[in-house]
């Protein structure tokens, strides 16, 4: 179901929904500012969001893997949930009073987890589907103003520090998901939103042709995001240091 933006609820995702419940008591349960005898650690506390985050594996279509995203990346979507730029419930439930040192400590702990990828699905594509995606990835498409992928995800696709995530070792589904959302404006991001710009220029064949590639490639384990971009950024990104970006 290509459409549905959410699954429809199974026993598994109940259970996940149960811990979820669970959650902003356990993480308000940090008292701010209490004295460093709690027994719990940070870790401990954030243990419930691998009810949906799992650690190890590339998740499913619509639970995304959090671990090793860029620091500033996970930030700015801590933040977007809370201020209801992307929109899932749960999610906004979760962090929606939660100070922003928290929603930092929170970003820097997930950032720092390297637990390792499981070998990618296969994907079924034709040859020349493939061919369109990797084109579109590593030059995008100057007479329809699309930038190349790589201008901003960094040449390895492994994203750029601190809040450009990676490509590789995202779920075919989850990136057509997210192409969805920003299309009908269910996600956004801080202004100016530049993969807004970039997936209405996409057309869902095109939107097929990239993902099918980009799930297609095997992750380097010890690929990390860059530390800056090789050129500056084709366009502004809101929450994104401008690397000298073109306006
Ligand atoms: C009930 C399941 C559930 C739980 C528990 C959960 N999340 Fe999420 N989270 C999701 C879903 C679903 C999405 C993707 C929503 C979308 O597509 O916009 C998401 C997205 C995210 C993202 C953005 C990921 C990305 O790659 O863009 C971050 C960051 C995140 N969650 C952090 C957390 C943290 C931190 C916790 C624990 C405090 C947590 N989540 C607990 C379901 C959950
Ligand atoms: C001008 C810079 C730029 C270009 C070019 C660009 N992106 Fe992005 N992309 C970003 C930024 C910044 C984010 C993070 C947005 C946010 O904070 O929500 C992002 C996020 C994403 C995500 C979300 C990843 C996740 O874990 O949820 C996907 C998927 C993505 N881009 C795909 C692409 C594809 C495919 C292309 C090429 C067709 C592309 N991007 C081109 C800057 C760019």
């Amino acid at each position: 179901m290509p459409n549905s933006r959410y699954p429809l609820p199974t026993p598994a995702m109940s259970a996940r929904l149960l811990a979820a419940l669970a959650l902003p008591l356990l993480l308000s349960s940090r008292a701010w500012s209490a004295p460093a005898a709690a027994p719990d650690t940070l870790a401990q506390r954030l243990a419930p969001c691998l009810a949906c985050h799992q650690p190890q594996g590339r998740n499913d279509a619509f639970f995304p893997r959090i671990a090793g995203k860029p620091e500033g990346y996970l930030y700015n979507q801590l933040l977007n949930f809370r201020d209801g730029r992307r929109q899932f419930p749960m999610m906004t439930y979760m962090v929606g009073n939660l100070p922003e040192p928290y929603l930092r400590e929170i970003a820097q702990f997930f950032a720092s987890q390297h637990p390792p990828y499981p070998p990618a699905p296969p994907v079924t594509a034709t040859a020349q589907m493939l061919e369109r995606g990797r084109v579109l990835v590593r030059q995008g498409d100057a007479a329809r103003r699309i930038p190349a992928c790589v201008a901003c995800h960094g040449q390895q696709l492994a994203g750029v520090a601190p809040a450009i995530p990676g490509l590789v070792g995202l779920p075919r589904d989850y990136i057509n998901a997210q192409f969805g959302a920003w299309k009908n404006k269910a996600r956004r991001a801080q202004a100016p939103d530049c993969m807004a710009g970039i997936a209405a220029r996409l057309t869902e064949a095109d939107v097929a042709a990239v993902s099918g590639w980009l799930a297609s490639q095997p992750v380097d384990q010890a690929a990390r995001p860059a530390a800056a971009p090789d050129t500056p950024l084709p366009m502004r990104c809101g929450g994104v240091p401008d690397h000298g970006a073109a306006p």
